[in-house]
This record gives structure tokens, sequence and C-alpha cells, in this order.
């Protein structure tokens, strides 16, 4: 039997992404450090809850961009991930981390449309009656790498951005899991 993937999580903040991961019964990757950029979010709550080792990297610690982007990708390495998540993490990564580290993104709306941190927002102002996620590789652009999967959900006419968001968290979270089993028995990506 090969090894579990080993995954460092990223978040800033409910972590239900994070939470799907930890749940996925039987899977073949394993979530080994959870990071965030602030202090106080659920998603550390969650990891310290499974015994999950966390750390916090917030840029505001740092002289620069560069030294946050360096230390974030030092913390990643240290525990020896084979991947990082980016799951609901509200900042752009920079040059450090993706020279040392693949990383997926999963992001609330059907790429390319409605890149963004407003996804859901911008999706149901603009009107679309179909809407989604998806999960792709993350490159230096917001939004912008390599699409591994979407999944569609149906906007209703009551909709507000929270009840839309709900949704599509709920098949962005199954999304996610399936991505990771996928990249997990296909290691062509390493
Ligand atoms: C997700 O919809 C993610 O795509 C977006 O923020 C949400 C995070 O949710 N960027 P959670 O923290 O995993 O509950």
């Amino acid at each position: 039997m090969t090894a579990a993937l080993r995954l460092g999580v990223l978040v800033s903040g409910s972590g239900t992404n994070l939470q799907a991961l930890l749940d996925a019964a039987d899977a073949p990757f394993t979530v080994v450090v959870v990071g965030a950029d602030r202090d106080g979010t659920g998603g550390l709550e969650r990891a310290t809850a499974r015994g999950i080792p966390t750390f916090v990297c917030p840029v505001a610690g740092f002289d620069s961009r560069a030294d946050w982007d360096r230390a974030l990708a030092r913390l990643l390495a240290e525990h020896d991930v084979d991947l990082v998540v980016s799951a609901g993490f509200m900042k752009v990564l920079g040059p450090a981390v993706l020279a040392a580290h693949r990383v997926v993104n999963t992001h609330p709306a059907l790429l390319p449309s409605f890149p963004g941190a407003h996804g859901v927002r911008d999706a149901l102002a603009h009107g679309v009656r179909v809407t989604g996620c998806t999960c792709h590789w993350v490159d230096a652009g917001v939004d912008t790498g390599p699409i591994i999967d979407q999944r569609a959900v149906r906007v209703e006419p009551d909709d507000t951005v929270e009840s839309l968001h709900e949704r599509i968290k709920t098949e962005e979270r199954r999304m996610l899991a399936d991505v990771l089993a996928g990249l997990a028995a296909d290691p062509s990506w390493r």
C-alpha cells in the first residue's frame, strides 16, 4: 500500500472544507499541518480538536510580503507536506511557496467566471442561473491556474449570498475530497 498523501491545509475562516478532509473516511490523504494567516479561526480550532499541528503566519508579522512568503514556505516544508491545499485561505500565495510546493485551491464559482474574493456575491449580482465551485492548481495569478474539477449549483430565485454560498460549500467539500483522492491515486503531478 502506498503512503497517504501528506497535506498541509491553509485556512482563513470557519474551516468546513478542512473538516471534510479531516472526516473523509479511509481517505488516501492525511492532514499533517494546518496553517492560518490569522489567529482565532474556526479552521485552527478544528485542527486542534483533532490533535493536528497548527501555525499562524500573519502578513503583518513580517517586514515585507516576500519575508512572509518565505516563512510560509518554510513552515509548510518543516512538516514535509506532499501537497498544499488552500481551503478558504484569503491571501494570494507568493513565489517562494509556489516554488517549493504544489498547491491546489478551491474557489466558490465556476472559473474563469467570477475570480477573486467575492465569487459568490459577484455571480449572484451578475444574475447567472448556474454557478458552482472550482478546484484548480495555483499559479502566480488570482484564481487563474489549471482547472482540476468543477461542480455546478443552480441559483434559486430567493437566494442570498449566504444561502447560495452554503449550497456551493456543500458541493465544494465533496469536490475537494474527490480531487485529493484522485491526486493521491495518480501521482503523475508530483
Ligand atoms: C469556501 O467557499 C472557499 O472557496 C472560499 O471561502 C469558503 C471557505 O469556507 N474562499 P470554509 O472556511 O472552508 O468553511
